[in-house]
């Protein structure tokens, strides 16, 4: 079964925006397999983003990232999740995400785009495997 992760991101769960998402994709039809609250710690952050390290935005997203609490999922429901996952969430920058998308409704920073989604089979199982490791 196809899987991906998702990461509600601490702007959002600050916002009390992490049960509107959660909604949303369990709307859509995809259902949750694993869900845990937890403060990504900063040697986390740094394996999930290892791919952004040397950008100038890169020591922001980390702390950003770490601040407090995100709300770590694991979805599933249909073949390519990962793909139905993004095309909720939307573009990077929200300022140019469409209307209906979570950050095209609730989104102004790049930085703060409130969700997090594996962009490939791949990555998604990497990912799964970094935040968790029993599944
Ligand atoms: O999250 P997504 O795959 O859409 O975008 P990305 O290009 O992989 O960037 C990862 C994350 O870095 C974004 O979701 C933003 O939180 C952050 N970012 C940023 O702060 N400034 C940028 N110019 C680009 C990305
Ligand atoms: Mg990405």
């Amino acid at each position: 079964m196809d899987r991906t992760l998702v990461i509600i991101k601490p702007d959002a769960v600050e916002r009390g925006l992490s049960g509107e998402i959660v909604a949303r994709l369990e709307r859509k039809g995809l259902h949750l397999v694993a869900a845990q609250l937890r403060t990504i710690d900063a040697d986390t952050a740094a394996q999930h983003y290892a791919e952004h390290v040397g950008r100038p935005y890169y020591a922001a997203l980390v702390d950003f990232i770490t601040r407090g609490p995100s709300l770590v999922l694991v979805v599933a429901g249909v073949p390519e999740v990962w793909r139905v996952v993004r095309s909720l969430m939307g573009t990077t920058n929200p300022l140019e995400a469409a209307p209906g998308t979570i950050r095209g409704d609730f989104g102004l920073i790049t930085r703060e785009n409130l969700v997090h989604g594996s962009d490939s089979p791949e990555a998604a199982e990497r990912e799964i495997a970094l935040f968790f490791p029993a599944l």
